[in-house]
């Protein structure tokens, strides 16, 4: 049976969750398995959402954000950025593979861009298999 990875992913209100609004809208095909949540701002998305999302089954997690200098917040993704670099650190002391993790900035206009990041990561997150988060924390406990 063919692997299906799902990619959650957490979209800034202002910026890209209207791009990836717009490659829905424009008609853009690519891979169905990202899930978007939508957050006010990318500095919204506290660490353990991704590590819920990890634990209730994703297998990869996909963090976009409004580019550097235009967030509605000031400063929410320079925020988003520390904390992405430490969560990339955390994860893969659980054994869990950087990769599964992304952050990017996406534009209200890049549509297109979101699409091809959305195929981008599917591929990777497939090529690394199902997530194993779960057998690693029953080994820790
Ligand atoms: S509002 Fe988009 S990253 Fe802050």
């Amino acid at each position: 049976m063919e692997y299906h990875p799902t990619i959650v992913s957490f979209l800034c209100n202002w910026c890209s969750y209207t791009g990836a609004d717009l490659a829905g809208t424009s008609r853009m095909k690519y891979a169905p398995n990202v899930r978007v949540i939508r957050v006010m701002c990318s500095g919204r998305v506290d660490p353990t959402f991704v590590l819920t999302a990890f634990e209730e089954g994703a297998d990869g997690v996909l963090i976009c954000g409004c580019h550097p200098g235009d967030c509605h917040y000031h400063e929410g993704n320079y925020k988003c950025l520390r904390r992405y670099k430490l969560l990339q650190m955390y994860l893969q002391q659980m054994g869990i593979e950087k990769d599964r993790l992304r952050l990017a900035w996406i534009s209200a206009s890049e549509g297109k861009q979101f699409a091809h990041l959305a195929d981008e990561m599917t591929a990777a997150v497939k090529a690394l298999g199902p997530c194993k988060i779960k057998e690693n924390i029953e080994t820790l406990s």
